[in-house]
């Protein structure tokens, strides 16, 4: 088992963990805005929630950008003086596959279907039978629940492959 000594990769790992809180932020914050748009019935209420929702949405590069120069540091102390490579951990390479879709559908695909279903809501907002854009606001919304389905999803596997695969756990290393 590898055990991490040196004072900057610990301060690495502890950025790292940071950083790992605001993917939290960002997805159990989307979802939970989410939750609420779909359950509002007062359409000022759903729009003013919804471009709230896309600001968080914002936040994804930033973050991205966080936790992949702290997960570099980490990679750097992890191996510095053992000889090994990040690509010679499975774990490391799976949970870089697994980052990069995650990155992906939060900042292109979330943002897409937040721009549309922000720019929907405003619409409604501001038409006198806003139920004529119903039907499209539903599917939005589905495709928002599938959304954040998957972001759960990926994020439980990322968390599973950094804890196991780590070594400081019992399991594979
Ligand atoms: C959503 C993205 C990510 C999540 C949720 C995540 C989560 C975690 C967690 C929970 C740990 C265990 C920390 C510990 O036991 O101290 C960890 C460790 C680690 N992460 Fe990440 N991570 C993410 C992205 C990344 C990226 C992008 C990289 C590489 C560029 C990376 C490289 C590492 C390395 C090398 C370790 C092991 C550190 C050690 O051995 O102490 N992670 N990560």
């Amino acid at each position: 088992m590898h055990i991490q000594t040196s004072f900057l990769g610990t301060l690495s790992d502890f950025f790292h963990i940071i950083s790992v809180g605001l993917v939290f932020v960002l997805i159990f914050g989307g979802w939970a805005f989410h939750w609420r748009i779909v359950r509002e019935k007062d359409p000022q209420l759903r729009s003013y929630v919804s471009r709230w929702s896309s600001t968080i949405g914002f936040l994804w590069p930033f973050v991205a950008i966080c936790l992949l120069v702290t997960g570099i540091g980490d990679i750097y102390y992890r191996s510095s003086g053992t000889g090994l490579h990040w690509y010679d951990e499975g774990w490391l390479v799976a949970k870089l596959i697994f980052f990069v879709i995650l990155v992906v559908n939060g900042s292109v695909f979330g943002s897409i279907l937040g721009r549309k279903r922000t720019q929907l809501l405003q619409f409604m907002n501001e038409q006198q039978s806003p139920e004529i854009a119903e039907p499209t606001l539903k599917s939005l919304n589905r495709q928002f629940s599938w959304h954040y389905l998957v972001q759960f999803l990926l994020l439980a596997i990322i968390i599973f492959l950094s804890t196991i695969g780590s070594g400081k756990q019992f399991g594979i290393s």
